[in-house]
């Protein structure tokens, strides 16, 4: 069974989204990783950095998935929908056709940690109606393993000999895999994938020592993996806290404008047209 090399750096850097919200944005800065379009991380004591939060906008064409470690959250739409969104829960939303939303902290102190990545849909789904799933805290499955534990987000954790653990999302066309990871100094962790699945790593807390040669990688980096059937990892001298990411590559066109991500030029004017006319979702 071939091991996955740790191939690409992709580091990330400080930007401000929303209304002034403090970010470290890795994928989606310079460059893509097919079918992950982005991936930011909010980590802060200062409710200056986030307060502000991210007031009513638009999306179209893709998957928005938010992942608390600290804080909370209240999404509302222009369905009429709310979703309170608080620390160990996720939610996972398709934009599909379109989708208006506000996303705010739920507090004017204390520590805000979580994460949000963008992951695109197939042209075939990038106009299906909109649809979410807010993820309890207590649906998401905490596993122990030898020297740490792992959180099961979506897909399925292999149980290195023990049974397989399935998260809540499943069965969605690109076939995600997101778990979350903590090991002792030294631990190691090691999960099969499908060898034609993009994936990354993207430590948020110590360093990793990826694949069987090694590699070191340092918190707030995402890093891209090689080919294979298999992630092996181990935790630096700190331990580790990280994100596993994986999933099946569209190999489509990709034409993004801001929070519309489509295949086509025309499709994004029609979406900037239908977002003026009231007719997005
Ligand atoms: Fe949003």
């Amino acid at each position: 069974m071939s091991t996955r090399r740790l191939q690409t750096i992709v580091p990330s850097v400080p930007v401000s989204d929303g209304a002034g919200v403090k970010l470290r944005r890795s994928l989606g800065h310079s460059q893509r990783l097919d079918p992950f379009l982005m991936l930011d991380e909010f980590a802060s004591d200062n409710p200056d950095d986030y307060i502000a939060g991210f007031p009513p906008h638009p999306h179209r064409g893709f998957e928005t998935v938010t992942y608390m470690l600290a804080g909370a959250f209240e999404h509302r739409d222009h369905l009429g929908h709310t979703g309170h969104l608080r620390g160990g829960g996720a939610q996972w939303m398709s934009a599909g056709r379109g989708i208006v939303h506000s996303e705010m902290p739920l507090q004017d102190s204390g520590r805000l940690h979580g994460f949000q990545f963008w992951i695109n849909l197939p042209a075939a789904e990038k106009m299906k109606p909109a649809a979410y799933r807010d993820i309890q805290p207590e649906a998401i499955p905490e596993v122990a393993i030898p020297g740490g534990s792992v959180k099961v987000i979506a897909g399925t954790l292999d149980g290195a000999g023990a049974a397989p653990v399935p998260g809540p999302i499943q069965g969605l066309s690109t076939a995600p895999l997101f778990l979350d990871v903590r090991l002792a100094a030294g631990q190691g962790f090691a999960q099969t994938v499908d060898d034609g699945h993009t994936a990354f790593l993207y430590p948020y807390a110590g360093s990793l020592l990826v694949g069987d040669d090694a590699r070191p990688l340092a918190a707030r980096q995402a890093g891209v993996l090689s080919a294979g059937e298999r992630i092996a990892v181990a935790a630096g001298p700190e331990g580790a806290g990280f994100l596993l990411l994986a999933a099946r590559p569209l190999g489509e066109p990709v034409v993004q404008y801001g929070p519309f991500v489509m295949n086509t030029r025309e499709e994004i004017e029609q979406a900037l047209a239908d977002y003026r006319n009231g007719t997005l979702a």
